[in-house]
């Protein structure tokens, strides 16, 4: 019999080509830096039953009806918003992601923005190097309190709970929104409810964990910056439209909020004229919120076992659209 053909978007880590390679005919776009082209991709899937993808592959309708043959799309990611899911239930093409493998990993992530963003580790970091330190001074890159504050957790998923369980250790007061209450996390956590306008307006930090969808695009715009602390600092981990990018960068100008600490963007990779570039109050990483060795390695294990497992006609472990899998579309 005929081994299944896997289109691989990236050269994965860890063990994950050899799990495909177990039983499948595997291609492999070589270059781990940049994506594979649109028209590389178009020609590559009208052969393939597997598809590994990374949140910059774009997989629509129109993709997707070249790829006729097409079983699974497995995603490289927790979140699969480059992934038309709707258009993949019709055709019957299972989506699958990787949840959990890189909770703690991102949560680091947000904490590490929150704390440089707080304590201008950054603009530190720039300044000394630049051989501007002349002398220890009192009012020398003053920055904000973190213990003792009050954060805000936007979407209490498993990333929004690792991030409010690190502020614990921070003697943080926690407040989360999410779409609906959670008293377990209540109970264990000691988060508490809010509305998101109150929390905004209460929260020392904020930071975000939504998904993006249709209902979370632009969730904080203007009106959400103008309800924040000017002493405040809002950290993004989850994704770049989320928020209101030139809202954003309107607020940081002109004071509305403190600072920012942004891994992910409206446009990825943030193009060389954006104006967060010339802004001091903000801290950026290029959407490394899972970027560890062992977790980048996992997450590519993981993708590799959901394809597999669709491959050979078992359910594999994270599935996003199950019922393709329960035969009702
Ligand atoms: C995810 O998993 O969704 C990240 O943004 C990609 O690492």
């Amino acid at each position: 019999m005929s081994r299944p053909r896997v289109y691989v978007c990236r050269p994965l880590l860890g063990r994950a080509l050899d799990i495909l390679r177990e039983g499948c005919e595997v291609r492999v776009w070589p270059d781990p830096e940049v994506p594979p082209p649109r028209d590389v991709l178009l020609q590559e899937v009208r052969e393939a039953e597997g598809l590994v993808t990374l949140v910059t592959d774009r997989v629509d309708e129109t993709l997707l009806s070249a790829a006729r043959r097409l079983r699974v799309v497995a995603n490289v990611a927790v979140g699969y918003d480059n992934v038309d899911v709707e258009a993949a239930t019709r055709r019957g093409v299972v989506v699958t992601n990787t949840p959990d493998v890189l909770t703690e990993t991102t949560a680091d992530l947000a904490w590490a923005l929150l704390l440089a963003a707080a304590r201008r580790v950054a603009e530190g970091d720039r300044f000394t190097r630049a051989g501007r330190w002349q002398s220890w001074g009192l009012e020398l890159l003053l920055g904000q309190d973190v213990y003792g504050r009050t954060l805000g957790v936007v979407g209490l998923g498993r990333i929004g709970r690792a991030v409010a369980r690190r502020a614990l250790g921070f003697g943080m007061r926690v407040l989360y929104t999410s779409q609906s209450r959670h008293p377990e996390a209540e109970r264990e956590l000691g988060v508490q409810w809010r509305q998101l306008d109150d929390l905004l307006a209460e929260a020392d930090f904020v930071s975000l964990h939504t998904p993006l969808t249709p209902q979370t695009r632009h969730l904080i715009g203007r009106e959400q910056l103008r309800r924040m602390k000017p002493t405040a600092v809002l950290v993004n981990t989850a994704r770049g439209p989320v928020v209101d990018e030139d809202a954003l960068v309107q607020a940081l100008r002109e004071g509305w909020i403190w600072a920012a600490g942004l891994d992910v963007f409206e446009r990825e990779p943030l193009p060389p004229d954006s104006p967060l570039l010339s802004l001091d109050n903000v801290v950026l990483t290029p959407h490394v919120g899972s970027a560890s060795f062992a977790t980048r390695a996992r997450m590519s294990e993981l993708a590799a076992e959901n394809c597999v497992a669709v491959l050979s006609g078992r359910r594999p472990p994270n599935p996003v659209n199950p019922q393709v899998l329960d035969g009702a579309r």
